[in-house]
């Protein structure tokens, strides 16, 4: 529940607070093991259908550079990165993310990541060789949300190609910045993953406590994790940084002469939450991907956490521009550890989508007009009340 008496209002039409003001009321018991110590975001192992379509998206497209591959594997990463890879493609029978994996801090994070999801009662496995090329000592949960996680100390270095300007294109990739979670319960997943250390920087809340999402993190960027209110457990989205602003305009116009715009989902455009340029695209498979660039410094222990109003037009897209339906509703499955695709619990908290576009939605751009709208202003007025 909120309790926005203890957020203060700033003048940029959000609330700021101490710490996030998000109890959940079905939580996930806490151990009394202690968390692995998590670095970041690392690498996701993706499964697609047609290795070689989707090689042409992230490497002819995109330009992911090719660390290694064979016939069933290709290990991708970006410019900046000197860990073996942020990306494995493997060909399977289902679309689905096989793993999301974070970096910790020295081979005895691993050691505390086995106690703390053995005290939770997850199905926990420990690969002394890694589950992937060029990734040491690993191990792999399924975690009490349903997300199959991973963890690893030691990794296989590769060159770091940040100053090799001859390979960069008009839109380069140069860091793996996030993950995004679909959940149906947004605070019993914040509260676990707190417990795991992370923190959260930002969340969209209504004014009767509802929680639609949340950002946390380990690196001092907006998030290495965000989780989405919906069906879930689900994959939504796995977003790779630019440095600029117009890299994003270049690959927009790179997938128009491809004749690919059809991959773009939504964007480019600013969000509101994390401040950052945008763009998500589907890749051959279904699997958003998002490019995104310049969100802020949260590393200091005081950090303000930021709470949207859900009903706040500029929250998703800071210049109004509304959110397709699709963007909320479609996800990739996820895989247990021995491949199964995770059964979808639904969400039965209220939907994003349904309290802010349409008949039974609404949403605002000055706060102080919301009760003097015309009901054609009303929604996501500016295209979505076409929806
Ligand atoms: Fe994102």
């Amino acid at each position: 529940m909120t309790d926005r008496s203890t957020m203060t209002k700033t003048s940029s039409g959000f609330f700021v607070s101490a710490e996030a003001p998000i109890v959940a009321a079905n939580p996930v018991a806490t151990p009394t093991s202690p968390a692995p110590d998590i670095l970041r975001c690392a690498y996701m192992e993706l499964v697609v259908t047609d290795l070689a379509r989707s090689r042409k998206f992230y490497v002819d497209v995109l330009g992911l550079t090719v660390t290694e591959e064979d016939d069933t594997t290709v290990y991708l990463r970006s410019l900046e990165e000197f860990i073996h890879h942020n990306l494995v493609l493997r060909q399977g029978p289902v679309a689905a993310v096989a793993a999301f994996s974070y970096r910790v801090r020295s081979p005895e994070d691993l050691d505390r990541a086995v106690a703390f999801y053995t005290e939770l009662g997850c199905d926990v496995r420990r690969n002394r060789d890694g589950f992937t090329k060029g990734i040491g000592d690993s191990v792999r949960v399924v975690d009490p949300l349903g997300f199959p996680y991973e963890f690893f100390s030691e990794t296989e270095h590769v060159e770091r190609l940040a100053w090799r300007y001859d390979l960069y294109t008009p839109g380069a990739l140069v860091r793996l910045d996030h993950f995004n979670q679909v959940t149906p319960d947004v605070p019993r997943a914040v509260r676990h993953y707190q417990d795991l250390g992370f923190r959260v920087t930002e969340d969209i809340q209504d004014a009767d406590g509802t929680v639609y999402a949340a950002w946390m993190r380990r690196k001092p960027t907006v998030h290495d994790t965000a989780t989405t209110g919906g069906d879930g457990p689900r994959m939504h989205h796995v977003a790779f940084s630019t440095h600029e602003k117009h890299n994003i305009l270049a690959i927009c116009d790179k997938l128009g002469a491809l004749r690919r715009s059809d991959m773009i989902e939504r964007g480019p455009g600013r969000h509101g939450v994390s401040n950052a340029f945008y763009l998500y695209l589907r890749d051959p498979d279904g699997h958003r991907v998002e490019i995104y660039t310049q969100d802020y410094y949260t590393g200091d222990p005081d950090n303000p956490v930021i709470t949207w109003d859900v009903h706040d037009n500029q929250r998703r897209d800071w210049w109004g521009t509304p959110v397709v339906p699709s963007w909320y509703t479609d996800a990739s499955l996820v895989l247990d550890l021995d491949g199964n695709p995770q059964p979808v619990v639904a969400r039965t908290d209220t939907s994003e989508m349904a309290v802010t576009i349409g008949a039974d939605g609404f949403s605002y751009t000055r706060a102080s007009e919301e009760e003097t709208l015309p009901d054609g202003k009303k929604g996501e007025y500016k295209l979505g009340n076409q929806l």
